[in-house]
Protein backbone atom coordinates (compact mmCIF):
# COMPACT_ATOMS: atom_id res chain seq x y z
CA UNK A 1 0.00 0.00 0.00
CA UNK A 2 1.43 3.43 -0.64
CA UNK A 3 1.16 6.12 2.22
CA UNK A 4 1.20 9.60 3.08
CA UNK A 5 3.39 10.67 5.98
CA UNK A 6 2.63 14.19 7.26
CA UNK A 7 4.58 15.63 10.29
CA UNK A 8 4.00 19.18 11.46
CA UNK A 9 4.87 18.74 15.85
CA UNK A 10 7.30 21.45 15.85
CA UNK A 11 9.53 23.34 13.22
CA UNK A 12 9.65 21.37 10.09
CA UNK A 13 6.81 21.33 7.75
CA UNK A 14 6.84 17.19 5.98
CA UNK A 15 5.52 14.97 3.70
CA UNK A 16 6.48 11.53 2.76
CA UNK A 17 5.31 8.80 0.32
CA UNK A 18 6.07 5.86 1.54
CA UNK A 19 5.25 2.10 0.15
CA UNK A 20 4.47 -0.46 2.82
CA UNK A 21 4.08 -4.11 2.85
CA UNK A 22 4.37 -7.12 4.66
CA UNK A 23 2.99 -7.83 8.57
CA UNK A 24 4.41 -7.16 11.40
CA UNK A 25 7.20 -9.95 11.44
CA UNK A 26 8.06 -8.85 8.23
CA UNK A 27 7.71 -5.42 7.50
CA UNK A 28 9.39 -3.90 4.34
CA UNK A 29 9.07 -0.01 2.88
CA UNK A 30 10.26 2.19 0.24
CA UNK A 31 10.39 5.80 -0.14
CA UNK A 32 9.45 6.74 -2.98
CA UNK A 33 9.19 10.82 -2.43
CA UNK A 34 9.95 13.01 0.62
CA UNK A 35 10.34 16.46 1.42
CA UNK A 36 10.80 18.69 4.23
CA UNK A 37 10.52 22.28 4.94
CA UNK A 38 12.44 23.91 7.78
CA UNK A 39 10.91 26.66 10.08
CA UNK A 40 14.49 27.20 11.72
CA UNK A 41 15.62 30.21 10.08
CA UNK A 42 11.87 32.03 11.22
CA UNK A 43 12.70 30.76 14.77
CA UNK A 44 16.04 32.18 15.23
CA UNK A 45 15.25 34.85 16.31
CA UNK A 46 13.37 34.46 18.83
CA UNK A 47 15.45 31.47 20.10
CA UNK A 48 13.16 28.63 19.54
CA UNK A 49 10.16 27.31 18.46
CA UNK A 50 7.00 29.84 18.33
CA UNK A 51 3.86 27.47 18.28
CA UNK A 52 2.08 29.86 16.49
CA UNK A 53 4.34 30.93 13.79
CA UNK A 54 4.86 27.49 13.42
CA UNK A 55 1.25 26.95 12.83
CA UNK A 56 1.28 29.41 10.38
CA UNK A 57 3.86 28.59 8.42
CA UNK A 58 2.64 24.76 8.19
CA UNK A 59 -0.48 25.78 6.82
CA UNK A 60 1.18 28.34 4.26
CA UNK A 61 3.96 25.68 3.21
CA UNK A 62 1.82 22.06 3.77
CA UNK A 63 0.33 21.84 -0.18
CA UNK A 64 3.87 23.15 -1.37
CA UNK A 65 5.62 19.82 0.28
CA UNK A 66 2.69 17.66 -0.48
CA UNK A 67 3.15 18.88 -4.18
CA UNK A 68 6.91 18.37 -4.03
CA UNK A 69 6.87 14.93 -2.53
CA UNK A 70 4.15 13.65 -4.80
CA UNK A 71 6.41 14.65 -7.77
CA UNK A 72 9.53 13.53 -6.82
CA UNK A 73 7.46 10.16 -6.18
CA UNK A 74 5.92 10.00 -9.88
CA UNK A 75 2.83 10.31 -8.73
CA UNK A 76 1.53 13.61 -10.07
CA UNK A 77 3.59 15.38 -13.22
CA UNK A 78 2.60 19.04 -13.41
CA UNK A 79 3.62 22.06 -11.03
CA UNK A 80 -0.45 23.09 -11.38
CA UNK A 81 -1.61 20.04 -8.75
CA UNK A 82 -3.94 21.16 -6.61
CA UNK A 83 -5.47 19.23 -3.60
CA UNK A 84 -8.53 20.74 -3.88
CA UNK A 85 -9.30 19.85 -7.48
CA UNK A 86 -6.74 16.86 -7.93
CA UNK A 87 -8.00 13.21 -7.90
CA UNK A 88 -6.09 10.58 -5.64
CA UNK A 89 -2.97 10.10 -6.89
CA UNK A 90 -2.94 6.55 -6.12
CA UNK A 91 -2.65 7.18 -1.90
CA UNK A 92 -4.12 4.47 -0.10
CA UNK A 93 -3.60 5.78 3.38
CA UNK A 94 -2.61 8.82 5.06
CA UNK A 95 -0.61 8.87 8.55
CA UNK A 96 -0.33 11.81 10.61
CA UNK A 97 1.33 13.10 13.82
CA UNK A 98 -1.28 13.43 16.56
CA UNK A 99 1.62 14.08 19.25
CA UNK A 100 3.11 14.67 21.01
CA UNK A 101 4.05 18.43 19.79
CA UNK A 102 3.29 21.76 20.08
CA UNK A 103 -0.66 21.55 19.76
CA UNK A 104 -1.47 24.67 17.19
CA UNK A 105 1.48 23.09 14.81
CA UNK A 106 0.05 19.64 15.31
CA UNK A 107 -3.31 20.89 14.35
CA UNK A 108 -2.57 22.12 10.93
CA UNK A 109 -0.90 18.79 9.88
CA UNK A 110 -4.31 16.76 11.39
CA UNK A 111 -6.83 19.19 9.61
CA UNK A 112 -4.50 18.91 6.41
CA UNK A 113 -4.37 14.93 6.53
CA UNK A 114 -8.52 15.34 7.04
CA UNK A 115 -9.20 17.12 4.06
CA UNK A 116 -7.02 15.08 2.05
CA UNK A 117 -8.61 12.00 3.78
CA UNK A 118 -12.05 13.26 3.04
CA UNK A 119 -11.68 14.06 -0.38
CA UNK A 120 -9.80 11.42 -1.53
CA UNK A 121 -11.93 8.88 0.43
CA UNK A 122 -9.09 7.24 2.46
CA UNK A 123 -8.41 6.38 5.85
CA UNK A 124 -6.06 8.45 8.38
CA UNK A 125 -4.20 7.45 10.84
CA UNK A 126 -3.03 9.27 13.83
CA UNK A 127 0.39 8.52 14.49
CA UNK A 128 2.57 9.00 17.66
CA UNK A 129 5.80 11.16 17.03
CA UNK A 130 8.28 9.71 19.08
CA UNK A 131 7.18 5.65 17.73
CA UNK A 132 8.24 7.80 14.19
CA UNK A 133 11.47 8.00 15.65
CA UNK A 134 11.07 4.75 16.75
CA UNK A 135 10.19 3.55 13.06
CA UNK A 136 13.08 5.75 11.22
CA UNK A 137 15.00 2.72 11.98
CA UNK A 138 13.43 0.70 9.46
CA UNK A 139 14.72 2.49 6.55
CA UNK A 140 18.51 2.05 7.61
CA UNK A 141 20.82 0.29 5.41
CA UNK A 142 21.75 -1.75 8.51
CA UNK A 143 18.41 -2.95 9.41
CA UNK A 144 17.93 -6.25 7.26
CA UNK A 145 16.85 -8.68 10.23
CA UNK A 146 16.66 -7.81 13.80
CA UNK A 147 14.80 -9.52 16.63
CA UNK A 148 12.58 -8.52 20.10
CA UNK A 149 12.99 -7.72 22.49
CA UNK A 150 14.41 -4.31 21.94
CA UNK A 151 15.24 -1.15 24.00
CA UNK A 152 15.31 1.95 22.12
CA UNK A 153 16.88 5.17 23.31
CA UNK A 154 14.97 8.11 21.97
CA UNK A 155 16.74 11.77 21.99
CA UNK A 156 15.44 14.78 20.82
CA UNK A 157 14.27 18.34 21.45
CA UNK A 158 11.76 17.69 23.46
CA UNK A 159 11.82 14.25 25.19
CA UNK A 160 14.41 11.59 26.33
CA UNK A 161 13.22 8.61 26.71
CA UNK A 162 14.07 4.92 27.16
CA UNK A 163 11.47 1.82 25.57
CA UNK A 164 10.92 -1.95 26.08
CA UNK A 165 9.63 -3.22 23.19
CA UNK A 166 8.22 -6.73 23.25
CA UNK A 167 7.43 -6.67 19.89
CA UNK A 168 6.09 -3.45 17.52
CA UNK A 169 2.53 -3.30 19.60
CA UNK A 170 4.09 -4.17 22.78
CA UNK A 171 5.63 -1.34 24.27
CA UNK A 172 6.84 0.23 27.69
CA UNK A 173 8.56 3.91 28.95
CA UNK A 174 10.99 2.29 31.24
CA UNK A 175 13.23 5.66 31.36
CA UNK A 176 12.95 9.28 31.06
CA UNK A 177 13.70 12.70 31.56
CA UNK A 178 12.63 14.84 34.68
CA UNK A 179 13.04 18.16 33.51
CA UNK A 180 15.00 19.00 30.39
CA UNK A 181 15.09 16.45 27.48
CA UNK A 182 18.75 16.36 26.37
CA UNK A 183 18.27 18.48 22.75
CA UNK A 184 16.93 21.09 25.34
CA UNK A 185 19.97 21.24 26.90
CA UNK A 186 21.86 21.21 24.42
CA UNK A 187 19.87 24.47 22.62
CA UNK A 188 19.71 26.06 26.11
CA UNK A 189 24.17 25.83 26.40
CA UNK A 190 24.18 27.27 23.20
CA UNK A 191 22.11 29.62 23.67
CA UNK A 192 24.41 30.88 27.02
CA UNK A 193 27.56 30.46 24.94
CA UNK A 194 25.70 33.08 22.27
CA UNK A 195 24.90 30.67 19.21
CA UNK A 196 22.15 30.30 17.15
CA UNK A 197 19.12 27.79 17.52
CA UNK A 198 18.94 25.34 17.14
CA UNK A 199 22.08 24.28 19.09
CA UNK A 200 22.74 21.26 19.09
CA UNK A 201 24.49 21.50 16.08
CA UNK A 202 26.83 23.76 17.00
CA UNK A 203 27.68 22.62 20.00
CA UNK A 204 28.90 19.72 18.23
CA UNK A 205 30.78 21.14 15.82
CA UNK A 206 32.45 22.98 18.51
CA UNK A 207 33.22 19.81 21.09
CA UNK A 208 34.70 18.38 17.60
CA UNK A 209 36.97 21.42 17.02
CA UNK A 210 38.37 20.87 20.45
CA UNK A 211 38.44 17.31 20.39
CA UNK A 212 40.39 17.40 17.14
CA UNK A 213 42.64 20.71 17.40
CA UNK A 214 46.24 20.46 18.55
CA UNK A 215 45.38 23.39 21.27
CA UNK A 216 45.68 22.81 24.98
CA UNK A 217 41.83 22.54 26.21
CA UNK A 218 41.94 23.01 29.76
CA UNK A 219 40.78 20.24 31.74
CA UNK A 220 36.49 21.53 33.01
CA UNK A 221 34.44 18.58 34.93
CA UNK A 222 30.74 19.20 34.65
CA UNK A 223 28.27 16.95 36.24
CA UNK A 224 26.88 13.56 35.36
CA UNK A 225 23.42 13.87 36.61
CA UNK A 226 21.50 10.92 38.24
CA UNK A 227 24.40 8.25 36.82
CA UNK A 228 23.77 6.26 40.22
CA UNK A 229 20.45 6.92 41.03
CA UNK A 230 19.60 3.05 40.52
CA UNK A 231 17.01 3.51 38.28
CA UNK A 232 16.81 4.55 34.09
CA UNK A 233 16.12 8.71 34.58
CA UNK A 234 17.45 11.25 33.15
CA UNK A 235 17.65 14.81 34.09
CA UNK A 236 19.87 17.60 32.55
CA UNK A 237 18.57 20.92 34.43
CA UNK A 238 21.24 20.52 36.64
CA UNK A 239 23.51 19.89 34.20
CA UNK A 240 22.47 23.17 32.43
CA UNK A 241 22.91 25.17 35.33
CA UNK A 242 26.29 23.65 35.88
CA UNK A 243 27.52 25.22 32.41
CA UNK A 244 25.79 28.29 33.39
CA UNK A 245 27.65 28.96 36.65
CA UNK A 246 31.32 27.88 35.18
CA UNK A 247 30.34 31.04 32.67
CA UNK A 248 29.51 33.36 35.18
CA UNK A 249 32.10 32.05 37.05
CA UNK A 250 34.93 33.44 34.84
CA UNK A 251 32.96 36.23 33.12
CA UNK A 252 31.44 37.49 36.20
CA UNK A 253 33.10 35.96 39.10
CA UNK A 254 31.36 38.29 41.81
CA UNK A 255 28.17 37.96 41.11
CA UNK A 256 28.18 34.42 42.34
CA UNK A 257 28.44 35.33 46.13
CA UNK A 258 24.89 36.55 45.65
CA UNK A 259 23.03 33.43 44.78
CA UNK A 260 22.19 31.46 47.47
CA UNK A 261 23.19 27.86 47.21
CA UNK A 262 20.95 24.78 47.39
CA UNK A 263 17.88 26.80 45.41
CA UNK A 264 16.18 25.67 43.04
CA UNK A 265 16.22 27.30 39.46
CA UNK A 266 17.89 30.39 37.59
CA UNK A 267 18.61 32.93 40.42
CA UNK A 268 17.67 36.47 38.65
CA UNK A 269 21.95 37.27 38.51
CA UNK A 270 22.28 34.16 36.84
CA UNK A 271 19.38 34.35 34.21
CA UNK A 272 21.24 34.87 30.79
CA UNK A 273 19.74 37.62 28.48
CA UNK A 274 19.11 37.55 24.61
CA UNK A 275 22.13 37.17 23.32
CA UNK A 276 23.74 34.83 26.12
CA UNK A 277 27.12 35.16 27.95
CA UNK A 278 28.88 34.26 24.35
CA UNK A 279 30.08 37.77 23.87
CA UNK A 280 32.75 37.30 27.00
CA UNK A 281 33.62 34.00 26.41
CA UNK A 282 36.93 33.56 23.86
CA UNK A 283 36.45 31.12 21.53
CA UNK A 284 38.85 28.60 23.09
CA UNK A 285 36.50 28.65 26.27
CA UNK A 286 33.58 27.93 23.96
CA UNK A 287 35.36 25.07 22.81
CA UNK A 288 36.33 23.90 26.05
CA UNK A 289 32.38 24.42 27.35
CA UNK A 290 30.81 22.61 24.62
CA UNK A 291 33.36 19.61 24.45
CA UNK A 292 32.66 18.84 28.27
CA UNK A 293 28.95 19.74 28.05
CA UNK A 294 29.06 16.99 24.89
CA UNK A 295 30.86 14.35 27.09
CA UNK A 296 28.81 14.95 29.68
CA UNK A 297 25.71 13.84 27.89
CA UNK A 298 27.43 11.45 26.31
CA UNK A 299 28.76 9.40 29.58
CA UNK A 300 25.52 9.81 30.83
CA UNK A 301 23.30 8.75 28.05
CA UNK A 302 26.01 5.79 27.81
CA UNK A 303 25.61 4.63 31.26
CA UNK A 304 21.98 4.46 31.45
CA UNK A 305 21.93 3.23 28.14
CA UNK A 306 24.14 0.46 29.36
CA UNK A 307 21.91 0.14 32.43
CA UNK A 308 18.48 -0.35 30.73
CA UNK A 309 20.52 -3.31 28.40
CA UNK A 310 22.19 -5.22 31.26
CA UNK A 311 18.71 -4.89 32.78
CA UNK A 312 16.24 -6.05 29.90
CA UNK A 313 18.98 -8.00 28.04
CA UNK A 314 17.33 -6.96 24.60
CA UNK A 315 17.90 -8.34 21.08
CA UNK A 316 17.84 -5.27 19.81
CA UNK A 317 19.10 -1.90 20.71
CA UNK A 318 17.12 1.00 18.89
CA UNK A 319 18.33 4.41 18.54
CA UNK A 320 16.49 7.79 17.53
CA UNK A 321 15.30 11.46 17.63
CA UNK A 322 17.34 14.65 16.27
CA UNK A 323 20.39 14.48 19.06
CA UNK A 324 21.60 11.02 17.04
CA UNK A 325 22.43 13.52 14.33
CA UNK A 326 25.70 14.44 17.11
CA UNK A 327 28.92 12.85 15.52
CA UNK A 328 29.98 11.82 18.70
CA UNK A 329 27.29 10.52 20.55
CA UNK A 330 26.66 8.22 17.48
CA UNK A 331 30.06 6.63 17.38
CA UNK A 332 29.66 5.86 20.96
CA UNK A 333 27.00 4.15 21.06
CA UNK A 334 27.70 1.98 18.03
CA UNK A 335 30.79 1.49 20.07
CA UNK A 336 28.36 -0.54 22.58
CA UNK A 337 28.72 -3.54 20.37
CA UNK A 338 32.13 -4.36 21.37
CA UNK A 339 30.56 -4.73 24.77
CA UNK A 340 27.82 -6.41 23.91
CA UNK A 341 28.54 -8.38 20.85
CA UNK A 342 25.37 -10.21 20.60
CA UNK A 343 22.90 -7.14 20.18
CA UNK A 344 22.33 -5.61 17.06
CA UNK A 345 22.28 -1.95 16.65
CA UNK A 346 19.81 0.13 14.77
CA UNK A 347 20.34 3.95 13.87
CA UNK A 348 18.70 6.04 11.57
CA UNK A 349 20.49 6.75 8.32
CA UNK A 350 21.64 11.11 9.33
CA UNK A 351 18.64 11.96 7.14
CA UNK A 352 15.82 10.73 9.37
CA UNK A 353 17.25 11.36 12.32
CA UNK A 354 15.56 14.66 12.70
CA UNK A 355 12.32 15.57 12.13
CA UNK A 356 10.49 14.10 8.80
CA UNK A 357 7.66 12.41 7.74
CA UNK A 358 9.27 9.11 6.52
CA UNK A 359 9.27 7.70 10.34
CA UNK A 360 5.64 8.89 10.59
CA UNK A 361 4.11 7.03 6.82
CA UNK A 362 6.14 3.46 8.78
CA UNK A 363 5.07 4.47 11.93
CA UNK A 364 1.47 4.61 10.56
CA UNK A 365 2.09 1.36 8.77
CA UNK A 366 2.15 -0.28 12.27
CA UNK A 367 -0.66 1.11 13.84
CA UNK A 368 -2.74 0.76 10.96
CA UNK A 369 -1.45 -3.05 11.32
CA UNK A 370 -3.07 -2.70 14.87
CA UNK A 371 -6.87 -3.64 14.03
CA UNK A 372 -6.78 -0.38 11.70
CA UNK A 373 -5.12 2.05 14.10
CA UNK A 374 -5.60 5.09 15.91
CA UNK A 375 -8.74 6.73 14.19
CA UNK A 376 -8.83 10.26 17.06
CA UNK A 377 -7.63 12.65 15.36
CA UNK A 378 -6.83 14.93 18.03
CA UNK A 379 -3.74 17.07 18.80
CA UNK A 380 -2.49 15.81 21.94
CA UNK A 381 0.74 18.11 23.28
CA UNK A 382 1.87 15.41 25.65
CA UNK A 383 0.77 12.17 23.73
CA UNK A 384 3.36 8.89 25.80
CA UNK A 385 4.33 6.18 23.55
CA UNK A 386 1.19 3.60 23.46
CA UNK A 387 1.54 0.19 24.76
O1 LIG B 1 13.85 15.03 16.79
P1 LIG B 1 14.04 16.47 16.54
O2 LIG B 1 14.33 16.92 15.13
O3 LIG B 1 12.81 17.30 17.03
C1 LIG B 1 12.08 16.93 18.16
O4 LIG B 1 11.29 15.96 18.07
O5 LIG B 1 12.32 17.58 19.21
O6 LIG B 1 15.22 16.97 17.51
C2 LIG B 1 15.65 18.30 17.53
C3 LIG B 1 16.76 18.44 18.55
C4 LIG B 1 17.16 19.88 18.82
O7 LIG B 1 17.18 20.11 20.21
C5 LIG B 1 18.55 19.97 18.21
O8 LIG B 1 19.41 20.90 18.87
C6 LIG B 1 19.05 18.55 18.40
O9 LIG B 1 17.93 17.76 18.09
N1 LIG B 1 20.16 18.24 17.49
C7 LIG B 1 21.39 17.93 17.92
C8 LIG B 1 22.20 17.78 16.77
N2 LIG B 1 21.41 18.00 15.66
C9 LIG B 1 20.16 18.28 16.14
N3 LIG B 1 21.89 17.79 19.17
C10 LIG B 1 23.19 17.48 19.29
N4 LIG B 1 24.03 17.33 18.25
C11 LIG B 1 23.58 17.47 16.97
N5 LIG B 1 24.40 17.33 15.95
ZN1 LIG C 1 11.31 14.55 16.79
Amino acid sequence: MIILGIETSCDETAVSVVEAEGGLEDLRFKVLGSAVNSQIEMHREFGGVVPNIAKREHLKNLPLVLTEALKEAGLIFNFQFSIFNSENPRIDLIAVTVGPGLEPALWAGIKFAEELGHKWNIPVIGTNHMEGHIASVLFSKTEASFGFPAVALLVSGGHTELIYLNNWLEKEKIGHTLDDAVGEAFDKVARMLGLPYPGGPEISALAEKARNSNIEIRDIKFPRPMLHSGNLNFSFSGLKTAVLYYIRGITHPKSLSYHKRGTFGEPPSLVVGEGGLGDELSDLQKMEIAREFEDAVIETLLTKTKKAIDQYNPKTLIIGGGVIANKALRENLLNLEKDYPELKILIPEKSLTTDNATMIAAAGYIEYLREGGNKELKAQGNLDISS
